[in-house]
């Protein structure tokens, strides 16, 4: 049986952010957690395809990853400066100073981390990324980890969610959400 919504993390009146790398499950545990937690849950990359009419592989393909980087800025900010909500973000938004600054101001950051291995499995089970596309999904996923692990690791908190299932992945993210609650309650 799935757990009862659970807004019992009162002091959180952030917009919880999910970073990390791409097949990390940041939309799958995001949609859950939002539930869990009872609030709105919305996708930047979903967002952006909305707002530009174009999947995210074309925005890539016809405008540009500097395009598609402007993009993913602009609906972030704006995202953040409605009600409290669950948001997942796109693998690189952390990359943006910018955006890197408005999460830290009005978010939670919560770092997904899993093992390369099981990212890579999922990755592999869809085509709808354009910096994987006609390359080994690990090297690529191992070159990305190595470059942004570092400006993930800025994130409030880390969780790891390992080869666990989503639900797993969920409670991990609300112990650590309510641990750094009352760590930040303490301060
Ligand atoms: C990207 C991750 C993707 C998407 C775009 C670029 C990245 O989002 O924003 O393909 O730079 O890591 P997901 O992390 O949701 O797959």
């Amino acid at each position: 049986m799935s757990k009862p919504a659970d807004p019992a993390i009162p002091s959180i009146d952030r917009t919880i952010a999910l970073v990390g790398l791409m097949g990390v499950g940041k939309s799958t545990v995001g949609r859950r957690l939002a539930k869990r937690l009872a609030r709105e849950f919305v996708d930047a990359d979903a967002e952006i395809e909305a707002a530009a009419a174009m999947t995210v592989s074309d925005i890539f393909a016809r405008l540009g990853e500097p395009e598609f980087r402007a993009g993913e800025a602009r609906v972030i900010r704006r995202l953040l400066d409605g009600a409290p909500k669950v948001l997942a973000t796109g693998g690189g938004a952390m990359l943006n100073a910018d955006t890197r600054a408005l999460l830290k101001a009005r978010a939670v950051t919560v770092w997904l981390r899993a093992d390369l291995d099981v990212i890579a499995t999922r990755v592999a089970r869809r085509d709808t990324r354009p910096l994987l596309r006609g390359k080994d999904p690990k090297t690529t996923l191992a070159a990305l980890a190595e470059a942004r692990y570092p400006i993930y690791a800025q994130a409030d908190l880390t969780v790891d969610v390992g080869a666990g299932s989503h639900a797993q992945a969920v409670e991990a993210v609300v112990a650590g959400l309510k641990a750094w609650s009352a760590r930040k309650d303490e301060r």
